[in-house]
């Protein structure tokens, strides 16, 4: 009994000592994609052993670190705001604040960005944050410091991330690095190199943790989930000399998703992003043989037009695209899916376009991601192809296909009205603070009135009316 209590002590105290430690204080804000917002949370681990704590307030920050976007030009331009507002607390406020610039802006530009924005002390690439101790002795001593070497094997797999704006129920888990598909419109392979896969045992012990902490919803996320493959480290294009009998003890996206879901029964497991072209049926059943995988496919199309998508480089036409939908209907009938979609691309015709919302039409896709085409400088397209389609006619098809969209999504949770459906609370509704807020397993919204329930609660919900994104209900 007294044992109990002095380890309970010492282990109090010792928490309390590692804290005090960390004076310094970090403040972070991530832009872009879920990879980014998984990265900045293996930043914060990184820094937390350097004696960092994080601050909401950037005018107290000795450290500000943005991790940004390039995947349209808005990204970018949205970032460059922020470095003006950093800049203004450093004068006003702060003046020694220093500011380190993460993720893709940083790889796309490189030391440039250290001549065009003033502000900025440091760059750091996607694949260099184990460098970051080194890099900030650089910056504290007043130095400049840039790293942005891509790797070969970075995973970050044995690294255990700090989770960041947690609701403490759903997390992200990183399963692959880097894109190998070159799609001709996209920067990510080159700000994220190419393409590696992480060890499933660190992936496995991961979700351990998630789940020992009460995490209830997990994503394996990548650029190209389905292109998963681990062979005992390395890029996924130098598989072919691998040893035999690496090949032979080789694990595939689908072996993958029934390791997690077999080893954590009472999960919810969701993975994003699909493409089309590297999706395999055996996926499919694995969706359908296990309750705990989600019923939802993140498929992303970009187009309806097979020319267009052959422009694109992406490596399938809208027929064979039409036989995988048909094929996710016939293996998960309630499987949801969702799009994303780029108007506008260099050549786009108005044929073309109708294209895109006849195969909308085709899918009816639960809900959608869409975007008027960016040039990125260095891309295949925009070296290749001239952006032709004017300013005008791309906001006119966007409308057009958020509009679509709209319908669609309209029609497709209107038809969970009067059933009843499990939905993982995840938060207050913003709307009404008697609400929660929570997802079915297709990932559709559902909100309902608060009850004994709490956040975390797995709770049968029945739908008593919809709005074209969202469900309304009431608890059992
Ligand atoms: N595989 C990735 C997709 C990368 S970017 C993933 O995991 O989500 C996300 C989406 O941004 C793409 O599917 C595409 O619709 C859009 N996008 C990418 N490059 C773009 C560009 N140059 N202009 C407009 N939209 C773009
Ligand atoms: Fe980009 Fe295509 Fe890869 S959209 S991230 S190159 S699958």
């Amino acid at each position: 009994m007294e044992k109990t209590i002095d380890e309970n002590i010492q282990g109090t105290t010792l928490e309390l000592d590692s804290k005090k430690q960390n004076t310094k204080k970090l403040y972070m804000e991530s832009y872009g994609c879920a990879m980014n917002f998984s990265d900045s949370e293996i930043v914060a681990s990184i820094l937390t052993k350097q004696g960092y704590n994080t601050t909401n307030k950037l005018e107290d920050a000795d450290l500000v670190l943005v991790n940004t976007c390039s995947i349209r030009d808005k990204a970018e331009q949205t970032v460059r705001k922020r470095l003006e507002k950093y800049n203004a607390v450093k004068r006003d406020l702060n003046p020694n604040m220093k500011v380190g610039v993460l993720g893709c802006m940083a790889e796309r530009l490189k030391s440039k960005f250290l001549e065009e924005e003033k502000i900025v002390d440091m760059v750091v690439g996607p694949d260099a944050y184990k460098d970051l101790p080194n890099l900030l002795k650089e910056v504290e001593a007043g130095r400049d410091a840039v790293n942005v070497v891509l790797s070969k094997d970075e995973t970050y797999g044995d690294i255990s991330p700090v989770r960041l704006d947690s609701n403490g129920v759903t997390a992200l888990v990183s399963i692959t690095r880097g894109c190998d598909n070159m799609c001709t419109f996209c920067v990510v392979p080159f700000t994220r190199g190419r393409e590696r896969s992480r060890d499933p045992q660190s992936i496995l012990k991961e979700i351990q943790d998630l789940a020992e902490k009460g995490y209830k919803e997990i994503t394996l996320l990548g650029q190209n989930v389905d292109s998963y493959l681990w062979y005992g480290g390395g890029l996924k294009k130098d598989f072919k000399s691998a040893t035999e009998m690496e090949k032979a003890t080789a694990t595939d996206f689908a072996q993958l998703l029934e390791l997690v879901a077999k080893a954590q029964p009472k999960m919810r497991i969701r993975f994003s992003t699909s493409n089309p072209q590297d999706m395999h049926e055996e996926v499919l059943h694995m969706v359908a043989k296990y309750d705990n995988i989600c019923n939802h496919i993140h498929l992303p199309v970009q187009s309806g037009s097979s020319r267009i998508l052959k422009e694109m480089n992406r490596l399938h036409t809208r027929e064979e695209y039409i036989t995988l939908i048909d094929k996710i209907r016939t293996i998960i009938p309630e499987c949801s899916i969702s799009q994303d979609m780029i108007v506008g691309f260099p050549t786009e015709t108005e044929e073309d376009h109708q294209d895109t919302l006849s195969l909308m039409e085709y899918v009816k896709y639960n809900f959608g991601y869409m975007y008027k085409y960016s040039e990125r400088p260095g891309t295949m397209a925009a070296r290749k192809l001239e952006d032709d389609v004017p300013e005008a006619t791309k906001s006119r098809r966007l409308a057009e296909i958020v509009a679509a969209q709209r319908a669609h999504g309209a029609e497709r949770t209107k038809a969970f009205v009067g059933k009843t459906v499990e939905v993982l609370v995840e938060r207050e509704s913003k709307k009404n603070e008697n609400e929660w807020s929570g997802r079915t397993e297709q990932n559709i919204v559902a909100v309902f009135p608060k009850g004994n329930h709490k956040i975390g609660d797995f709770v049968n919900v029945k739908i008593k009316d919809s709005t074209s994104a969202t469900l309304i209900g009431e608890a059992l």
